[in-house]
């Protein structure tokens, strides 16, 4: 096992951080929309609107499955909505410690207004979309996590290090 999941809402920092923790803890690192992305040979964008999101949950869930069956000292970075399912908590919990970055509706909407790739996100009031879906969101991920971490204000090397650390601590009280 040994791996690390980074979960949390679209826009705070999982692909950027873990880009630089599989650096630091020389793992590779896996991120679950790019590997969708590719098996499929289509956008995120394409999926949702040509299969709809609970076709794309269901390719999550095949995801998170392969991943628990073939991954040993990864980083994983996981879609935004990907812990929403029981079942995909459940694999999370399996496949290694589960690591939130906490961020608020502001950060992500300085972040994001301009996105086009969050098919969420779309469409008029995005500041509003933001607000509801992680005040939805924010119970699911915190229950979710064996770490916490909040990202508002802090550059990606300092989400790292507090990671990197709390992550040595996990790893000694769970073995
Ligand atoms: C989603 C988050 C996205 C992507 C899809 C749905 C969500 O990933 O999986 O657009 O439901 O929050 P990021 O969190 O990497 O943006």
């Amino acid at each position: 096992m040994n791996n690390v999941i980074l979960i949390g809402f679209m826009g705070s920092g999982k692909t950027c951080v873990g880009r630089r923790l599989s650096y630091r803890l020389q793992r590779t690192m896996i991120d679950t929309d790019k590997q969708i992305e590719k098996q499929q040979g289509k956008t995120i964008t394409e999926i949702f609107e040509e299969q709809g999101e609970p076709a794309f949950r269901d390719m999550e869930t095949a995801c998170l499955q392969e991943i628990l069956e073939t991954c040993h000292n990864q980083v994983i970075s996981s879609g935004g909505g990907l812990p929403l399912r029981e079942k995909n908590r459940e694999l999370l919990g399996k496949i290694g410690c589960v690591v939130y970055l906490r961020v608020t509706a502001d950060t992500v909407y300085q972040r994001l207004k301009d996105d086009t790739t969050r098919p969420l996100l779309q469409g008029p009031n995005p500041q509003e979309k933001i607000a509801a879906l992680l005040s939805e969101r924010v119970e699911i991920y915190q229950a979710a996590a064996d770490v916490i971490v909040d990202v508002d204000e802090k550059n990606c090397v300092e989400i790292t290090d507090e990671i990197e650390e709390a992550i040595k601590h996990y790893e000694t009280i769970s073995h």
